[in-house]
């Protein structure tokens, strides 16, 4: 079964002559262990797709199922409980807290998920280790590189175990061999965790390391293939 069913998704800002169609009937399913990259140019929607999917945004009409529920009819306390449950999120403007430091950004998830604190605290430990941060553990975010808080948004996502991953542009403020690191690194918690995960990217060189990408362009969804098929294209 899979994990998201994304169905009819469609998202309006605005009215009248400043009014954007920002998502146009988007249909697609999520399968149990996928890694999905969502890709599209600068104002494609993907940002917008993404928070709907993460029941952060309201659609203006379509459904969400996540699992066995349908977050478009939560009300908003069971969706915030439901969210910090099941979902970590990567914000592309990463929504570090700045007075916490790094590792302290990734163990107040704790509270916020209701999970064992200890437990919380030592995937923060190796997290921040694998995502080679764990040097920078005590900095505020401040005092961290673009790249690093980055890659703290990316531990802090993770630390609450979540079965589904959503990131926003992982790997923007990063060089390539970097990017590609933290790509890796978000593929393999995918895979050694049981987990399923939906990448937004505008960059098709990142997309080879998913199982499959969707493109966007101007909120429609166009193509879905394998990653076979972007590979051979790509030659
Ligand atoms: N809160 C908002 N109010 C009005 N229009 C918005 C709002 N958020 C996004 N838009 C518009 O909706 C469209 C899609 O925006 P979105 O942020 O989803 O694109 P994106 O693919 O994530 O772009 P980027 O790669 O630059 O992050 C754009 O035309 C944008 O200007
Ligand atoms: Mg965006």
């Amino acid at each position: 079964m899979p994990v998201v069913r994304a169905r009819d998704l469609s998202k309006s800002y605005g009215s009248g002559h400043t009014r954007v169609d920002a998502v146009k009937c988007a249909t697609f399913d999520l399968e149990d262990g996928e890694f999905l990259a969502l890709l599209g140019p600068s104002g494609s929607g993907k940002t917008t797709l993404l928070t709907i999917v993460g029941a952060l945004l309201e659609p203006t009409s379509g459904q969400v199922v996540i699992g066995d529920r349908d977050v478009t009819k939560l009300r908003a306390r069971e969706r915030t409980a439901f969210r910090a449950r099941q979902i970590g999120f990567v914000f592309q403007s990463f929504n570090l807290v700045p007075y916490l430091t790094a590792r302290e950004n990734l163990t107040i998830m704790s509270s916020v998920a209701h999970l064992d604190r200890a437990e919380v605290g030592r995937r923060a430990d190796r997290l921040l280790e694998e995502l080679g941060i764990d040097a920078r553990r005590d900095n505020l975010p401040e005092q961290l590189s673009g790249g690093e808080r980055q890659r703290v948004a990316i531990a802090r996502a993770l630390a609450t175990d979540p079965t589904l991953i959503l990131v926003d542009e992982p790997t923007a403020s990063l060089d390539t061999a970097l990017g590609i690191q933290v790509v890796q690194v978000l593929g393999e918690e995918i895979k050694k965790r049981g987990k399923s995960g939906i990448m937004v990217t505008h960059d098709s060189r990142m997309a080879r390391f998913t199982d499959r990408t969707i493109s966007i362009l101007d909120g429609v969804l166009t193509a879905d293939r394998p990653r076979a098929a972007i590979h051979s294209r790509a030659r």
